[in-house]
């Protein structure tokens, strides 16, 4: 079986994410969605709620599960017979310190790590753009899964 990882902190999930695991979920026989915990830095969400607003977006996808993580990755790909790392370039930004732990992980695993091109609907999307924008009341429903937007919002609303 081939069996990939989406990585990320997903705080909360969005469209560009869903975006991505959906397509990775066409091209491997499993994709392990993984949140990374990482007691140093406190989000929005915590990582229950961020598993559980996982769980709800990719339940049409049969092929789909989540977990999490703490330390390295390429531990938690060993220790789930995980063969990639997929994951999303949004522009040339992202590139240069991705390519460096895409690198780095190889070096320390084997595991390589595919870049799947962001659709560019999501090109400008990232969580903690969508939090900021909706924390000052702006519209971010177009961004969102409809399950995770009603939770950023009743979180905001706090
Ligand atoms: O959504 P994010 O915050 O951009 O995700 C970053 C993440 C979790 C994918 C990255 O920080 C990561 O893989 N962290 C795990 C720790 C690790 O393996 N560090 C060494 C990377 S070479």
């Amino acid at each position: 079986m081939r069996r990939a990882v989406c990585p990320g902190s997903f705080d909360p999930p969005t469209n560009g994410h869903l975006d991505i695991i959906g397509r990775a979920a066409g091209l491997f026989d499993e994709v392990i969605v993984a949140v990374m915990v990482n007691p140093s830095k406190k989000g929005l969400f915590t990582i229950d709620e961020r598993l559980t607003m996982l769980t709800e977006i990719i339940k049409p996808y049969p092929n789909i599960r989540v977990g999490s993580f703490d330390g390295l990755l390429v531990n938690f790909c060993r220790d789930h017979d995980v063969h990639a790392i997929v994951k999303g370039l949004r522009a040339l930004a992202d590139f240069d310190y991705e390519l460096r732990m895409a690198q780095m992980n190889q070096k320390l695993s084997g595991v390589d790590t595919l870049f799947m091109s962001t659709s560019p609907a999501y090109s400008f999307v990232s969580s903690s753009l969508v939090k900021e924008v909706a924390k000052y009341g702006g519209e971010v429903g177009h961004l969102l899964p409809p399950s995770v937007h009603r939770r950023l919002i009743e979180r905001l609303a706090r």
